[in-house]
């Protein structure tokens, strides 16, 4: 009797995990998350506890003196210490102090490319209590000042090497008595400081708490911009609190202080100075900063430097997997890859190619308040539903119409629910732990991003603008952005700022402006349909001039299709789903069409030949067009 007892319970051990396993597959998932979700929660609320209040600069401050020694950022032949990051950024703050047009505490606008400078001034202004906007290196003229002036900087320090940009702007920077400084050792330019030669001279001793005394957990820490949906980029407000949820978050990501983090993504953008530079100040971790992303570098130097940690969007990942295959591909330490935008296929290309590297693939905005996390580590999915995730951070994915531009809306006027495998907006209650903190200066975009009425009559949702999918198994997959952006090389792009610019031209009346796919191609190639002004010429070079002059290249529409009128909706939105459709191939589309070459910085007709080209992946639409043909033929 008693055998027959334990043996029962020994097979019922046995078979218990099995049938566990069987009804729940995702009991042992779900659980981890829960431990994960908690110990972020619990190290928020720990952080938040401490006396005097604590941020994100303290982090680093404790690094520093706790490993003074340890390597904390490695740069081409450069290397510097916690404790050379300190003296760095105490000797710029110095600097900074006494020169003419800069108080402690007032805003300063960060204008320059990936390189330990960068982080050494935002470190100065930190430990000045100064909120920093960080401005997009690709922009210029009209979009460089209005990003300038939407967090009321004071000063700008700038790069050398984008001295020109600077000077372009620098009439409206000096109306205004900004203080502008380039880091060089002297310059003529009336207007612009030279920079360098001030923090060579001064001090590298520590600044006084006192001046920093005045940031509390809402003040602005950084101005990050993002291109949203219409109009001029915005500058989301990152406020000290998000800053330290942030570094939460990334404390459970796995990283210790023994890895080597590859930082390759533009710290401007929340995911390279917020997950990359954060995360390792966070972890303790070294940094490897690469100035650009560069596919043929990535595995060598990840050889070279001993790299444990690399952060990637889904472009990288399938740059890399586009790379000649070599033997070497697997010889490397990296062990993990933090990023987003990864598609189920890259994904498994990527692993494939180069090994076994934990993908722990997230979803997050820089101004949203919902996030997910992939733990399970399934193959294309951002994310999983967790009923206590989402008891916390209520959101929910709304049937969405893309032709109208809008979430569908019942008789009673709610928002209706989209179904267990149907695409809908992701959208996120605004509450006290979700905040949506919105836009600097800029009331009308952050309204827009609000939804009322969702589930309730008065309800406030934060809309993502992002179309998700939730499968049978609750696993959440990012589908596409909604209407006005499309992702091109890493970057959104606003098909309305793109349209103004354009029309803005000698010879275009209007512009609606979407983004098509190529096959080969990562995201969304730019597009126009265009009508000519009145009595005009198509002027294909000039018009090259006009854009190149205007837009960052990933913002430029490679093609340009003209239209005798811009089709528009009722409430005068333009159509752009029958367009996106259509594409750009020159045996369907009767009008004219043109495609951007960069070689003879024209717009030239899109031939039949081009566009075969183009599909056959003859020409990669990141290079110049006649380059890669004539390399074919
Ligand atoms: C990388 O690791 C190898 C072996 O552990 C070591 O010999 C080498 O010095 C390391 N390189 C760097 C740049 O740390």
């Amino acid at each position: 009797m008693e055998i027959y007892f334990i043996s029962t319970i020994l097979a019922g051990a046995l078979i218990l995990p099995l049938a566990l396993k069987t009804c729940f597959p995702y009991l042992w998932t779900d659980l981890q998350y829960v431990g994960v979700f908690l110990r972020i929660l619990f190290k928020y609320v720990a952080i938040r506890r401490r006396r005097p209040p604590f941020f994100a600069l303290d982090r680093f401050l404790e690094r520093s003196a706790a490993l003074p020694d340890k390597p904390f950022i490695v740069f081409g032949d450069e290397a510097y210490t916690y404790a050379d990051a300190d003296r760095a950024s105490n000797r710029i703050a110095n600097a900074l102090r006494s020169q003419r047009g800069y108080e402690a505490g007032v805003s300063a606008a960060l204008f320059m490319g990936n390189e330990p400078g960068f982080l050494f001034t935002w470190l100065a202004l930190a430990k000045l209590g100064s909120p920093v906007a960080l401005l997009n290196y690709n922009i210029r003229s009209k979009s460089l000042l209005h990003c300038f002036n939407c967090c009321k900087a004071k000063v700008l320090i700038a790069a050398a090497e984008l001295k020109e940009a600077v000077e372009d702007v620098l009439p409206s920077l000096m109306e205004q008595g900004v203080t502008v400084l380039l880091w060089a050792h002297r310059c003529d330019t009336p207007g612009i400081e030279s920079f360098s030669d001030k923090v060579q001279a001064a001090s590298d001793t520590a600044l006084p708490p006192s001046l920093r005394s005045r940031v509390t957990l809402r003040s602005p820490a950084v101005y990050i911009y993002t291109s949203g949906t219409t109009g001029l980029p915005k500058a989301a407000l990152v406020d000290q609190n998000r800053l330290l949820s942030a570094l939460a978050v990334v404390s459970t990501y796995g990283v210790t202080s023994k890895d080597v983090v590859y930082v390759n993504l533009p710290l401007y953008h929340t995911a390279g100075f917020v997950v990359g530079f954060l995360g390792c100040i966070e972890t303790g971790s070294t940094i490897v900063l690469k100035r650009k992303f560069s596919a043929s570098q990535f595995w060598d130097d990840c050889r070279k430097y001993n790299v444990t940690v690399v952060q990637y969007i889904g472009e990288v990942m399938r740059y890399l997997c586009c790379t000649p295959k070599k033997d070497n591909d697997k010889d490397h330490k990296v062990r993990l890859a933090i990023g987003n935008g990864l598609r189920a296929e890259v994904w498994k290309e990527f692993l494939n190619r180069f090994g076994n590297i934990q993908i722990l693939e997230f979803y997050a905005s820089t101004e949203g308040n919902v996030g997910f996390l992939n733990y399970a580590g399934k193959m294309g999915a951002v994310g999983r539903v967790h009923f206590i995730h989402k008891k916390l951070f209520p959101y929910i994915l709304v049937k969405y119409d893309t032709e109208r531009d809008e979430p569908i809306r019942d008789a009673s006027g709610l928002c209706v629910e989209a179904l267990k495998g149907e695409t809908g907006l992701l959208v996120s209650k605004i509450t006290d732990i979700a905040p949506f903190v919105g836009y600097a200066e800029n009331e009308e975009q952050t309204e827009r991003k609000k939804l009322r009425n969702v589930l309730k009559k008065g309800d406030l949702y934060f809309n993502t603008g992002d179309l998700m999918r939730i499968d049978k198994d609750n696993f959440i997959y990012f589908q596409d952005r909604v209407g006005d952006t499309f992702r091109w090389k890493g970057e959104n792009v606003a098909t309305t700022e793109v349209s103004d610019i354009l029309s803005m031209s000698d010879c275009l009346q209007e512009a609606n402006v979407y983004g098509v796919q190529v096959p080969g191609h990562e995201g969304r190639v730019g597009m126009a349909a265009a009508t000519l002004k009145r009595d005009a010429q198509f002027d294909g070079s000039k018009l090259h001039d006009h854009v190149v002059s205007y837009l960052p290249s990933y913002a430029r529409p490679r093609f340009i299709r003209l239209q005798s009128a811009v089709e528009v909706t009722g409430t005068f939105k333009q159509m752009k789903v029958k367009l996106v459709e259509q594409g750009f191939d020159p045996e369907q589309i009767q009008e004219p069409l043109y495609i951007l070459d960069d070689r003879v910085r024209s717009y030239v007709p899109l031939t039949a030949e081009i566009y075969r080209s183009i599909l056959s992946g003859h020409v990669k639409l990141s290079r110049p067009v006649t380059s890669a043909l004539s390399r074919k033929l």
